[in-house]
């Protein structure tokens, strides 16, 4: 038996039980992995409260951790016990001591990152990394805008699109998060609560709009930023922090839009995908043009 945490009722946090259940042993193709460090995502609250529907009831939250390999399932080649890994995304279930995983699931950490770090940030970075370079490839020269700019993934997002020569804009709500999406090299910063954030990209960018819009607030957000976007612009809408946003198809027409709602599980789908991915990240991370906030720790039970 392991200790972890589960929810019998979908709810606010007040439903998250810190329980014994039993995992069992590693079957073909699975590893067992002794959780370091568990990452905490905004996708976590969405099943908790029943936005998106675990498979079953009673579930384990969590799709993100780094742990060490305890036990391989027969005749697993490749890994062995006592190696540091890393997953995010499916099997949900992380919020716990132990976990089985499959292991074509998990990536290899590297010796010289802090299993924390890489806990705050894999499944976050992994998000950003086909953001910029795969779901919509942000070149030298594009404008773009991205919302909630001092979020866990809009700060990454502003990084490595700045990396790679882009100009970015972003939108937060307060003043603190201003400073910090100017920190992490912003070029500007609308605080959406002031002033209209339409008007002003208009402003910034004379009229011209923006290449692409990366939006995760979803429902407050996706009218005005449809108005942003460049005729034949990328309007990648990959969360609703606010709620779902309404249907598009006519702002699509006006002016021959690209829309996508983008998930990390439909950019990681073979091994390869998955590694270059990770490995991207990790690269960034370790050459400092990612810069990881761990905001908080907390003890698991
Ligand atoms: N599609 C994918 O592959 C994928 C992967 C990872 C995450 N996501 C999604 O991306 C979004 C951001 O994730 P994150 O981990 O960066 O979250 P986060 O750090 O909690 O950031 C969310 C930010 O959204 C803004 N926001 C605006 N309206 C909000 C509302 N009604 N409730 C809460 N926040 C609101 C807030 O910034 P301001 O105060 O500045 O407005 C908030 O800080 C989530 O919706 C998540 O589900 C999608």
């Amino acid at each position: 038996m392991v200790k972890a945490i589960r929810v019998h009722e979908l709810g606010g946090p007040e439903v998250l039980k810190w329980e014994e259940v039993e995992i069992g042993e590693p079957k073909e193709g699975e590893i067992r992995v002794k959780n370091k460090a568990i990452g905490l995502n905004f996708i976590d609250v969405h099943f908790r409260k029943g936005v998106y529907k675990a498979a079953t009831i009673p579930f384990t939250p969590g799709m993100e951790a780094v742990g060490v390999v305890t036990s391989l399932g027969p005749g697993l080649t490749g890994m062995k016990f006592g190696d540091l890994v890393a997953y995010a995304g499916n099997p949900m279930g992380s919020y716990a001591e132990e976990q089985i995983l499959p292991a074509e699931k998990v990536v290899p950490v590297p010796s010289t990152l802090d299993p924390v770090v890489v806990a705050a940030v894999i499944f976050k970075g992994m998000t950003t990394q086909y953001l910029v370079r795969r779901c919509f490839k942000v070149e030298p020269g594009h404008t773009i805008l991205v919302h909630a700019a001092a979020g866990v993934v809009g700060s990454l997002l502003c990084q490595w699109a700045i990396a790679l020569g882009a100009t970015v804009i972003g939108t937060v709500s307060t003043k603190e998060k201003a400073d910090q999406a100017k920190d992490d090299g912003c070029h500007l910063v609308i605080m959406y609560k002031e002033e209209d954030f339409v008007t002003r990209v208009n402003e910034i960018t004379s009229g011209k709009r923006v290449d692409v819009v990366y939006d995760s607030v979803g429902k407050d957000t996706v009218q005005g930023s449809l108005a942003c976007l460049k005729t034949r612009g990328y309007m990648v809408s990959f969360g609703h922090s606010s709620g779902m946003p309404e249907s598009l198809p006519s702002a699509l027409d006006a002016k021959s839009l690209f829309l996508t709602r983008p998930a990390l599980m439909h950019y990681s789908l073979t091994r390869e995908e998955l590694l270059e991915t990770a490995g991207e990240l990790f690269a960034g991370v370790t050459s400092g043009v990612l810069r990881v906030r761990v905001n908080g720790t907390y003890p698991l039970c």
